[in-house]
């Protein structure tokens, strides 16, 4: 399938979705969002794709939403089409991992689509920030809401109240990547995470994920809680049997994904 604002290609069973609208440092607009949905869609019907990796070029991963296009939009517009959630909450829906590899710019909804993924890997040249304020509007794609819980309240009040932009280094140290590589090595390093994802069982990726997510939206009681009944739930799994076989016979596991 052709998609005219990204690029979708597979290594393996990793897939790769790169956003390609460089002559505006591929702002996030309607078209490119509907594009990327479904890469997703595809990606998740295929059980040959263990891991997705998001990226996008050396000067941008997404400078934000559309400012051309969010422009003559009126709020009755954007709540009649439910701007925002609608589509590109797909993203923080996709049950399959996805890493979100980000060079240069990661601004307003490019760094919001990035904390939809499961975890950021950053260039050396990243940039990440929350600039809506200086537009006369606030963040609309989590940005309050997520950085806040992987940054804390002091970092992000001052991203989204001053437009600050946080280095890659900066950004490791808060938390809000979990590591940062030269930029020549940054598809080389993420796609080494994502194959490693993809040679373990899918299913229980898939229930692992489902879990460290849950973290961000309940009690800590209430956390454990599912966690220990996902757990108890993996005991039924033929993954599990060949795990632990491997384990104790010394040799590789062969998951089955069941
Ligand atoms: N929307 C539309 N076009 C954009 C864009 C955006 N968010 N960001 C950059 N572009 C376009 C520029 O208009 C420019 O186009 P032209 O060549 O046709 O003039 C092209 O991309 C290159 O950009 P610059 O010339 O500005 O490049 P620069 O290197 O000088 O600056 C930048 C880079 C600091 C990222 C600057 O482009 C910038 O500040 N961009 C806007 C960032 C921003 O405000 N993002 C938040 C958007 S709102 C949002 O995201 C809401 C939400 O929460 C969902």
């Amino acid at each position: 399938m052709a998609y005219d604002n990204i690029l979708v290609e597979t290594k393996g069973g990793v897939g790769i979705i790169t956003l390609d609208r460089p002559e505006a440092l591929n702002a996030l607009n309607s078209a490119l969002i509907a594009d990327v949905g479904q890469a997703l869609d595809g990606f998740e019907a295929d059980e040959n794709i263990g891991c997705i990796i998001l990226t996008g070029s050396a000067k941008a991963f997404a400078a934000g939403a559309d400012i051309t296009e969010m422009a003559p939009k009126s709020y009755m517009d954007v709540y009649r089409e439910d701007f925002i959630t609608a589509n590109w909450e797909r993203v923080s829906q996709c049950r399959k991992p996805i890493i979100a590899a980000v060079a240069g710019f990661a601004l307003g909804g490019g760094c919001e689509m990035a904390m939809m993924c499961d975890f950021i890997i950053a260039a050396d040249n990243a940039k990440f920030g929350q600039p809506e304020i200086n537009l006369g509007i606030i963040p609309g794609a989590g940005g309050t809401q997520r950085l806040t819980r992987f940054v804390g309240k002091s970092k992000a009040m001052e991203m989204v109240l001053t437009g600050h932009m946080m280095t890659a280094e900066d950004a490791e140290r808060a938390g809000l990547v979990s590591r940062v590589v030269a930029l020549d090595d940054l598809m080389e390093e993420t796609l080494a995470a994502a194959e490693k994802i993809c040679k373990l069982s899918q299913p229980m990726v898939m229930i692992a994920k489902e879990c460290v997510n849950r973290a961000y939206e309940t009690t800590l009681a209430e956390g454990v809680r599912f966690e220990r009944r996902m757990f108890h739930s993996t005991f039924s799994t033929e993954d599990k049997a060949e795990g632990m076989a491997a384990f104790l016979e010394k040799r590789t596991a062969q998951f089955k994904h069941r």
